[in-house]
């Protein structure tokens, strides 16, 4: 398979797995199966590039995939990515990444993918209810902000601090799992974080995703909220999805290489 139909490889780059899928761009479902490896410990530029060749060859892909990072996408570095190796902070880190000789990719926040990807085949209410913030809960908690039907990317809420400590450290999905919490455990330490947006940003509605998407129901329904929240359309695959749109987005894919 490659560019030139309406399908797009996109791939989630997790702290904990590097998955990638084909899109249909036309209804953002999955045109194949999953293809997922774990991350490597400290997995560097050069590893993340490797597991894109490999996922691409597997699904027989050649051309642009979209790359969902952990991370703020700072020019030719990442910031604020502490699941990926450190290496990616440095300057140039992610020429490889975007090089057509190396994995040929567009780049998005992760998060940003998800709320991309919201945007595009999500709820048509985002489109004009004002503020949407888009949590995903996963091994760090990201987050995208979505205006009147624009992407405000960046917005990094999950590092925020709680009385506890940065929310996203003991309110990840990781957390739920390495401290085995449960739904009103979790609700505890989750609450004063959404509290504090709330107070902060005025938000029309809530969406979760990440792998708490899987148990959003048992979660969610022990937080306390003035809005509604709802659980991502597309599920745990939101940032594959959205990464394939981000090609779109930047003119390439199906359309060519025209622009980055
Ligand atoms: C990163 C965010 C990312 C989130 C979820 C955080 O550690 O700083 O950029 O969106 O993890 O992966």
């Amino acid at each position: 398979m490659s560019a030139g139909t309406d399908t797009q490889l996109g791939i989630d780059v997790g702290g904990t797995s590097i998955k990638g899928a084909v899109v249909d761009l036309g209804t953002g479902e999955l045109a194949g199966a999953i293809r997922s490896e774990p991350t490597p410990e400290t997995a560097t530029p050069a590893d993340v590039v490797s597991a894109i060749g490999r996922i691409a060859s597997a699904v027989d892909w050649s051309g642009p995939v979209g790359v969902a990072l952990p991370g703020v996408i700072d020019g030719s570095s990442l910031r604020h990515a502490p699941n990926l190796s450190g290496v990616f902070e440095e300057d140039g880190a992610l020429v490889c990444l975007r090089a057509p000789d190396g994995a040929n990719a567009v780049l998005i926040n992760d998060a940003d993918a998800a709320g991309l990807a919201e945007l595009t085949y999500g709820d048509a209410g985002i489109d004009r209810d004002g503020l949407t913030i888009v949590l995903t809960f996963g091994t760090g908690i990201g987050s995208a902000l979505l205006h009147n039907g624009d992407l405000i990317a960046n917005s990094e809420l999950g590092g925020l601090e709680g009385t506890n400590g940065r929310f996203e450290e003991i309110a990840s999905g990781r957390a739920i799992s390495t401290e085995e919490l449960s739904p009103v455990e979790w609700a505890q330490r989750a609450q004063p974080f959404f509290d504090e947006l709330e107070a902060m940003l005025n938000p029309s509605r809530w969406v979760v995703g990440g792998g708490l998407s899987e148990n959003f129901d048992r979660f969610a329904s022990r937080l306390e909220l003035s809005k509604p929240i709802s659980v991502a359309h597309l599920g745990i695959h939101a940032g594959v999805v959205g990464a394939a749109v981000a090609v779109r987005r930047a003119g390439r894919g199906a359309a060519g290489n025209a622009a980055q």
